[in-house]
């Protein structure tokens, strides 16, 4: 399943590509009642706010339980700037690495060749 959180909508975007090139379904976090999340693969795709991950987001992260076993991946939509080295996934995102073992990082660039 992929989790998204959106706002003005081009996370949503994104995991609506995502879920339909992987055959998968989406879900967002403010309606996710269940506090197991599913699937085999657990996606989780938001916006970068302040050079971090949205606090609702790391809310959910910390309040759900990842199924075992499961390969999860984070994809994070931004406005201009990538936070870089100092960004989401190397600060914050890193110390609940162990909560989200398959995290990384991807560049999502205007001029990017849309999937
Ligand atoms: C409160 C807030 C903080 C944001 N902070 C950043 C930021 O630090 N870096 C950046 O590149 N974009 C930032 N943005 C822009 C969003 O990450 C970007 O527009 C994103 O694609 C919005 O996703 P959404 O349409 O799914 O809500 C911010 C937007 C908001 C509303």
């Amino acid at each position: 399943m992929i989790y998204y959180f959106s706002t003005t909508g081009n996370s949503l975007a994104l995991a609506r590509k995502l879920a339909a090139a992987l055959g998968d379904g989406i879900c967002s976090v403010t309606r996710t009642r269940e506090k197991t999340l599913e699937g085999p693969a657990v996606g989780l795709v938001f916006p970068v706010y302040y050079g971090d991950v949205p606090a609702n987001v790391q809310d959910f992260v910390r309040s759900h339980a990842f199924p075992e076993g499961a390969y999860v991946y984070a994809l994070a939509t931004c406005g201009s700037t990538w936070a870089g080295p100092s960004g989401p996934f190397s600060s914050s995102w890193e110390k609940r690495a162990a909560i989200l073992p398959g995290a990384g990082q991807y560049r999502l660039s205007p001029t990017a060749p849309s999937a």
